[in-house]
């Protein structure tokens, strides 16, 4: 799984850094960050990707921290945004708002305006009525939107079941059936130029087939489309590929793209632009969440028997497991020699879904700091202040050297917008 996470001894280091001293010198919950895990994640797309024209959009609501979208526009990448906030973010990191593709089902007309102002590459429209509102938006500016529709695929959800997002009846994107006719449309829309054609089938996939079965579905697409006279410039993949959290073995990023790239060019269509939207399989292994284990409730038989280990972060950090069931190693930063118990480790909240792992076996006791791994996406990002919780600190970590990338929020950042009518 994690690339730059080691044991040495009794204790667990991240990319030259001792876990248990980062908690101690920066205080938990906190998000760990190796850097060189996010440059090496994004050279295996990069890797495929050489030496054709092609554009690889980090998909930033994986982890959209600022000192993190640097790291990929310091390697020449652009962004996936799904808000006008994101692109803000973007362009606070200093990224290039023309490697930018702006996607989403439910983009506000003020979005579209600040997006075209800002001359983002690509608006990826999941709708007939999202083309009308562009097409009158960018008129009205005296611009062009150029756009890709995203189609959905409809891949066969008996062979893959666990594709969410490309599925009939989902809110994603154009029907396949109907994406010919609107974009016969976007083409004699003002204020719209067609560029490209995209799908996005899912999260944490860890299989190639079901890419190349909805490559083959946009790839007949665009045969009708061009037929229509209607140039299609580039062919966007979206995003998708899983990680290791436990046992999963989804292939290298490097062999999905060449799979891609070997299809695209068998059906003759080598000569368009590729575009990927990667965000959890660039950030999601270089990240872990260190928190600190604060009360220990050992069981009682005649009260069903869990030992809970309650920890400082809690489902406001995280709430991958609390939301959808994810199963995070959780692991101690410095290892006890005692043998393990099995724990239930949860945090404070009060919410009986707020768990972080559920029958692990640890040796553990009050005061140890435990590390979440593959914390690195959708961890942060989905962060809330539930409880009047305030966010974790982060830090980057560097070859052996951490740096504090996001301050530990403060209880009163928390009520500071707020007002007591008189
Ligand atoms: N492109 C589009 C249009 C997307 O909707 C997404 C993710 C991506 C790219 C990036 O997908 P990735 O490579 O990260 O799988 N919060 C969930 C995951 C939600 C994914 C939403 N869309 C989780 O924690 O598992």
């Amino acid at each position: 799984g994690a690339p730059h996470l080691a044991r040495r001894d009794a204790d667990l280091w991240l990319d030259g850094v001792r876990l248990a001293d980062l908690a101690t010198e920066f205080g938990t919950p906190l998000y760990a960050y190796s850097r060189s895990a996010m440059r090496e994640a994004a050279a295996a797309y990069q890797r495929a990707l050489a030496g054709r024209p092609h554009l690889l959009c980090y998909a930033m609501k994986a982890n959209s921290s600022l000192a993190v979208l640097k790291t990929f526009a310091d390697l020449g990448l652009g962004f996936d945004i799904v808000s006008a906030g994101e692109l803000a973010r973007v362009i606070a990191a200093g990224g290039d708002p023309a490697k930018v593709v702006f996607s989403g089902v439910g983009k506000r007309p003020d979005e579209m305006r600040t997006a075209l102002q800002a001359g983002v590459h690509c608006f990826n429209v999941e709708s007939a009525a999202e083309l009308e509102t562009l097409s009158a938006v960018a008129s009205s500016m005296g611009k062009t939107a150029a756009i890709s529709l995203r189609v959905n695929p409809d891949v066969d959800a008996q062979t893959h079941p666990y594709i969410s997002t490309g599925l009939k009846g989902n809110k994603f994107g154009v029907a396949h059936d109907e994406a010919r006719a609107v974009y016969r449309r976007a083409a004699s829309l003002p204020g719209i130029h067609v560029a490209g054609i995209d799908c996005h089938i899912g999260s944490q996939i860890t299989t190639v087939a079901p890419y190349l079965d909805a490559l083959d579905r946009l790839l007949d697409l665009v045969e009708q489309v061009e037929a229509d006279g209607i140039p299609i410039a580039h062919l966007d993949m979206g995003g998708g590929l899983g990680i290791t959290y436990t046992d999963e073995t989804p292939p290298a990023a490097d062999l999905l793209v060449g799979q891609l790239l070997a299809r695209i060019d068998a059906r003759g269509h080598g000569h368009r632009t590729v575009l990927m939207e990667p965000g959890r399989s660039l950030v999601g292994n270089a990240g872990v969440l260190l928190t600190e284990a604060l009360v220990l409730k050992p069981g009682r038989v005649d009260d069903g028997g869990k030992n809970f280990c309650i920890v400082d972060a809690a489902m406001n950090d995280m709430v991958r497991p609390a939301m959808y069931e994810a199963w995070l190693a959780i692991v101690p930063c410095h290892q006890r020699a005692e043998p393990p118990l099995t724990w239930d480790v949860v945090g404070p909240v009060c919410e009986s879904g707020d768990w972080l792992g559920r029958d692990r076996a640890l040796a553990v006791q009050t005061g140890d700091v435990l590390a979440v791994l593959s914390a690195g996406a959708y961890g942060m990002a989905m962060a809330s202040n539930y409880n009047t919780r305030p966010r974790a600190a982060e830090v980057m970590v560097d070859n052996g050297r951490a740096t504090l990338i996001r301050r530990r929020e403060t209880v009163a950042d928390l009520f500071r917008d707020e007002l007591i009518p008189g």
